[in-house]
């Protein structure tokens, strides 16, 4: 029989314990992920009781909190706290969505477990290495590419043309797709991953952008668009309710229509 060895730095230790303030009222327990892979130790589960009581309502306000006046060595990723950003995307509760924008009462349990993106390599605690997923935009060329001369004032659009895209600009690319999809998770180096091709088809799909036929090359590869095989996971866990796997049957459904 086949024997697997997990390596040591993969085995989670039972973490640091730290009790609610005196007085709290409305304790609420929070098991978080610590790993710094330039220290010795494994990763960790420690414990948070947060007074939600003296606490507002969102996951992220709570992680400050925790910063702020119990441990201030928690390392996570965080900006416009209003779900525009990106930067908080984390697992939680088993799924991945924006700290700012999920409220502490409908984490599903007793508990609020808080875990980074899954398959991605940890940086520290909850932040994960984002630079192949950032090489991988930078991939699709994401602006606008247009040969014909520049207009006098801009490039003009019909508001049915905008409407196309609708459902693709707002993407604030925070990686909760792709950190969700199983083929990503497999293949993150070669396939671009739901939140890479939804934005390449807001390329596609934009009237004023004139490399289609370019863009399209770059994609007909067996790895960067046909590694999706429709799991449907992106769609799940997208904290904006975006559809990226119909952004990507889009892009395969006009890979056949131009060879017909
Ligand atoms: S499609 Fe949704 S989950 Fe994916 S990166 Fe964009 S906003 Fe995030
Ligand atoms: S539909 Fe495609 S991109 Fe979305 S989770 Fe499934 S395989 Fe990944
Ligand atoms: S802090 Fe900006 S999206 Fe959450």
């Amino acid at each position: 029989m086949v024997q697997f060895t997990l390596p040591k730095h993969s085995k989670i230790e039972k973490g640091r314990h730290h009790p609610a303030p005196a007085g709290a009222e409305k304790t609420k327990t929070f098991k978080i992920y610590r790993y710094d892979p330039d220290a010795p130790d494994n990763p960790r589960i420690d414990t948070y009781e947060v007074d939600l009581a003296d606490c507002a309502p969102m996951v992220l306000d709570a992680l400050i909190k925790i910063k702020d006046e119990v441990d201030t060595t928690l390392t996570f990723r965080r900006s416009c706290r209003e779900g525009i950003c990106g930067s908080c995307s984390m697992n939680i509760g088993g799924t991945n969505t924006l700290a700012c924008t999920c409220a502490i009462e409908d984490v599903p349990g007793d508990e609020v477990a808080v875990y980074p993106l899954p398959h991605m390599q940890v940086v520290k605690d909850l932040v994960v290495d984002l630079t192949q997923f950032w090489a991988q935009y930078e991939s699709i060329e994401p602006w606008l590419k247009a040969d014909s001369p520049t207009p006098e004032k801009e490039r003009a659009q019909s508001p049915e043309e905008r409407d196309e895209l609708d459902g693709l600009y707002e993407c604030i690319l925070c990686g909760c797709c792709s950190a969700a999809c199983p083929s990503y998770w497999w293949n993150s180096e070669k396939y671009l991953g739901p939140a890479v091709l939804l934005q390449a088809y807001r390329w596609i799909a934009d009237s004023r952008d004139e490399s289609t036929g370019e863009r399209l090359d770059e994609l007909e590869d067996p790895f960067k668009l046909y590694r999706c095989h429709t799991i449907m996971n992106c769609v799940q866990v997208c904290p904006k309710g975006l559809n990226p796997a119909k952004a990507i049957a889009e892009i395969k459904k006009l890979m056949v229509e131009r060879t017909l």
